[in-house]
C-alpha cells in the first residue's frame, strides 16, 4: 500500500485542473500583454483567476498580483524593507522568510525575531515590547508548516496599527477564513501546489497605494509590481483549485487528524509538538523518544508510507528543525520527530496501515537503538 502523508510539501494536482490547464497551453495560449483577441483573453483568464484569490481573502481583485510560489512572494514582501527599518519576524517561520531576514540584516536592517511559547504561538506582550520608531514590519507566519499551529493574526494587526503587517499564509490558505481587513493585512502570501494546484504558482496581497521593491525587473505585468510573463496556465489551475475546495473536505481532513493523532500517542514515549486546539486541520508532528527521526521516515518509506522529518528543506539537513528548537524541545527529541500532513485524498485505511506500520518500525528502532533510555 502507498500511503502520502507528506501534504504540507506538496499536494497531487487535481485531475480537474490538469484538464482545465491543458487548454490554456494548446487553446488559449495567448500572452496576457498582447493586445489582440488571444491576448485579451488570457489576461481575463488572469483576472477570473485574481477575483476568486480576492474574494477568499475578502478584497478586490487589483490588490492581488501573481508570483513563482510561496518562497517568492515572501522575498517580494520583506523586500520592501531599507537601510535603517526594523523587522519584526519570529523564530518559527518557513527558510523563505527566515532567509531573506537574515539576507536583510546584512543589508542593515534591523530584525527582531520573537520567541513563541512551547505550544508554538507567539507571545503578544513581547511583541508590543519589540515595536520601535523604526519598526515599518511584522511578518508572522499564519498557520505553521512543521508544528501546524495557527497565530491569532486579529490580535497581531489590532497591534500593528500604523506598521505593516504581512503573513505567510501558504499552508493556512483554505484551511482557514482569512480576511485581510479584519487581520488589518498589507501584505499576505499563498501557494497553489499546497491545495492541489499546480507548482511554481503563488500570489501577493498587496493593500492598495504599498509601493513594492520591484525584484522582477522587466515588463510592466502585476500591475508593474513584477516583471515577467505570467504563468497562465499556473494561475488558471490556481484559481480552479481554490474552487474545488469544499468545507466538508475541511471538517473530514480534522477529524482525521484526531484520530491520527490519537492514536499514535497510544504508542509509549511519544508526545505532539504544537498546540492541540489551534493547529492546521492537516498537520500532525509527533516526536518518538529514543528514535532518530530519520530513520523512522526511511523505514516507512519502504512500507510505502511518505511521511518527512519537519519541513522539506529542513529534512535536508542534519541539523534539528529551528521551529522545533524554538519551542523547547531538547536537540534528541527534536531528531526524533516526524511530520504526517494529510489532504482531502486520505482515507481513513490509509491511517489504519500507517498507524500499524508505526508501531512496528518505532519498536524494531527502539529495541536496536543506541540511544539510552535514562529513566530506568
Ligand atoms: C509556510 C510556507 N511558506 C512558504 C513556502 C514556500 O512556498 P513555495 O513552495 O510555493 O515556494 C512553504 C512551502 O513549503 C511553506 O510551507
Amino acid at each position: 500500500m502507498e500511503v502520502y502523508l507528506d501534504n504540507s510539501a506538496t499536494t497531487q494536482v487535481d485531475g480537474k485542473i490538469i484538464k482545465l490547464m491543458n487548454k490554456y497551453f494548446s487553446e488559449n495560449y495567448g500572452n496576457p500583454s498582447s493586445l489582440h483577441d488571444f491576448g485579451r483573453r488570457a489576461k481575463e483568464s488572469l483576472d477570473k483567476s485574481r477575483e476568486i484569490i480576492a474574494k477568499k481573502i475578502n478584497t478586490n481583485k487589483d490588490e492581488i498580483i501573481f508570483t513563482s510560489g510561496g518562497s517568492e512572494s515572501n522575498n517580494l514582501a520583506l523586500n520592501i524593507l531599507k537601510e535603517g527599518d526594523h523587522l519584526i519576524t519570529t523564530k518559527i517561520e518557513h527558510p523563505s522568510i527566515f532567509e531573506t531576514a537574515k539576507n536583510l540584516e546584512r543589508k542593515g536592517i534591523k530584525v527582531t525575531y520573537l520567541n513563541v511559547n512551547k505550544e508554538g504561538f507567539v507571545d503578544l506582550d513581547e511583541l508590543k515590547k519589540s515595536i520601535n520608531k523604526n519598526t515599518k514590519l511584522v511578518s508572522i507566519i499564519h498557520g505553521n508548516n512543521e508544528i501546524g499551529v495557527i497565530q491569532d493574526l486579529e490580535a497581531i494587526g489590532k497591534i500593528c496599527k500604523n506598521i505593516l503587517f504581512h503573513t505567510d499564509a501558504v499552508q493556512s490558505f483554505c484551511k482557514i477564513n482569512i480576511d485581510v481587513n479584519k487581520f488589518n493585512l498589507s501584505l499576505a502570501s499563498f501557494s497553489s501546489h499546497k491545495i492541489h494546484g499546480p507548482k511554481g504558482v503563488g500570489a501577493l496581497y498587496v493593500k492598495k497605494g504599498l509601493e513594492l521593491n520591484k525584484m522582477i525587473l522587466g515588463g510592466h505585468q502585476e500591475m508593474n509590481k513584477r516583471g515577467g510573463t505570467e504563468n497562465v496556465p499556473g494561475i488558471v489551475g490556481f484559481g480552479e483549485a481554490i474552487k474545488l475546495i469544499k468545507e466538508n473536505d475541511i471538517k473530514r481532513i480534522g477529524e482525521l487528524r484526531d484520530f491520527l493523532i490519537k492514536e499514535l500517542l497510544k504508542i509509549p514515549r511519544t508526545r505532539l509538538n504544537g498546540s492541540k486546539n489551534k493547529r492546521l486541520c492537516n498537520n500532525i508532528n509527533i516526536s518518538f523518544e529514543l528514535i532518530e527521526g530519520e530513520g523512522l521516515m526511511l523505514h516507512l518509506d519502504m512500507k510505502g508510507v511518505k511521511v518527512s522529518t519537519g519541513s522539506a528543506c529542513s529534512s535536508q539537513t542534519l541539523e534539528p528543525s529551528h521551529v522545533l528548537i524554538a519551542i523547547g524541545l531538547p536537540h534528541e527529541i527534536a531528531h526524533g520527530s516526524i511530520r504526517f500532513s494529510l489532504s482531502k485524498n486520505t482515507t481513513k485505511k490509509e491511517l489504519l496501515y500507517t498507524i500499524k506500520k508505526v508501531k512496528e518500525v518505532a519498536k524494531l528502532l527502539r529495541k536496536i537503538s543506541p540511544l539510552k533510555d535514562d529513566t530506568k
